[in-house]
Order: C-alpha cells, then sequence, then structure tokens
C-alpha cells in the first residue's frame, strides 16, 4: 500500500528529471545551433566586406623619407643635397666625386656656417650659384648640417 503509493510518486520525480534533462539538453543544443549559425553568418559578412573593399592602402607618403642621424633638420638638409645635385659634384657620403676640394666629409672643421653658406650663395671655383635656386631658409639648413660635418 505504501509501495504502490510511493512508487507512482518516485516515478513521476524520475519522468520529472528527466524531462528535465532532455530540455536542458535541447536547449544546450538549440544554443550551440544558434550559435554557429551566428558565427558562420559572421565570417559570411566578413568574407564579403573583404571582397567587396578590396587591399587598403597602407604607405603614407611620409614613410618614403629615409630617416638620418642628422633628425629631422638634417635629414631635411639631405633631402636638399640630394635634390639640388650637391650630390652629383659631392657625392651622398661626402667624400667628394671631382677632387679633393669637392670633399665635404669634414668641412665644418675648416669653413664656418656662414662661409659655407656663402659658398653655396655664390659658388666658385667650378661650382655653381646657388642663391637663384635656393631660398635663404635651405640655404641656411644645409650650411647648418654640413658644419656640424667635423
Ligand atoms: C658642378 C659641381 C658642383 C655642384 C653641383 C655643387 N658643388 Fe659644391 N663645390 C664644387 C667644387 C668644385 C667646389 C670647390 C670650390 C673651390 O675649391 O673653390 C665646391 C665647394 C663647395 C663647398 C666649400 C668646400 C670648401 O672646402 O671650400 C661647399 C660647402 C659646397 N661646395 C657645398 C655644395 C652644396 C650644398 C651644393 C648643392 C646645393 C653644391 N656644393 C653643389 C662643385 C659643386
Amino acid at each position: 500500500m505504501l509501495e504502490t503509493q510511493r512508487d507512482p510518486a518516485h516515478r513521476h520525480n524520475e519522468s520529472g528529471r528527466s524531462r528535465a534533462a532532455v530540455y536542458a539538453s535541447r536547449r544546450r543544443l538549440r544554443a550551440a545551433v544558434a550559435l554557429s549559425g551566428v558565427l558562420l553568418l559572421a565570417a559570411g559578412l566578413t568574407g564579403c566586406a573583404g571582397g567587396g573593399t578590396g587591399v587598403a592602402p597602407t604607405a603614407s607618403p611620409s614613410a618614403a623619407v629615409p630617416a638620418s642621424e642628422g633628425g629631422d633638420a638634417g635629414a631635411k638638409a639631405q633631402e636638399l643635397f640630394t635634390a639640388n645635385k650637391c650630390i652629383s659634384c659631392h657625392g651622398v657620403d661626402l667624400a667628394g666625386r671631382v677632387g679633393p676640394s669637392t670633399n665635404l666629409q669634414k668641412i665644418g672643421a675648416t669653413q664656418t656656417k656662414e662661409q659655407i653658406a656663402e659658398q653655396i650663395r655664390n659658388g666658385g671655383g667650378g661650382m655653381p650659384a646657388y642663391k637663384s635656386k635656393l631660398s635663404e631658409d635651405e640655404v641656411n639648413q644645409l650650411a647648418d648640417w654640413l658644419s656640424s660635418k667635423k
């Protein structure tokens, strides 16, 4: 009598637990399916966006300017030195390409900044004058940089 009363209750509890377990596993399954769906959707969107926009340009124009040991002013002067063909007679390394007088590697030891600026402005001794090609600022930048070569 007691057993028959307890049994259905017991079975009810059992089946209740198992239903809960089934629901729980179904919820997990649905969650997993939903999650993978979201991931697939995200992957699909990313793929489309990548294909649509192509490769974005990453190189910036300033990256092409080489850094130099002289800092910003030195880099600017070196640019002027290259752009104005000073290198064609004095060389990229300042060693001089048309005789010993064109070696500027230790020019700061024998000439002042003002003497160097004068040479750049007026030229002479085979060197062209630059006062019509360079601004006073640019002459000073070059003279400043060259006078630091000692
Ligand atoms: C066509 C060749 C030529 C070019 C281009 C040239 N130079 Fe010269 N430079 C010379 C010669 C040659 C001398 C030597 C002059 C002398 O002995 O009187 C000289 C001398 C100098 C001197 C003085 C050196 C010294 O010991 O007295 C400086 C500084 C100088 N150049 C800087 C420059 C700069 C800066 C530029 C570019 C803006 C430049 N040169 C472009 C040929 C050139």
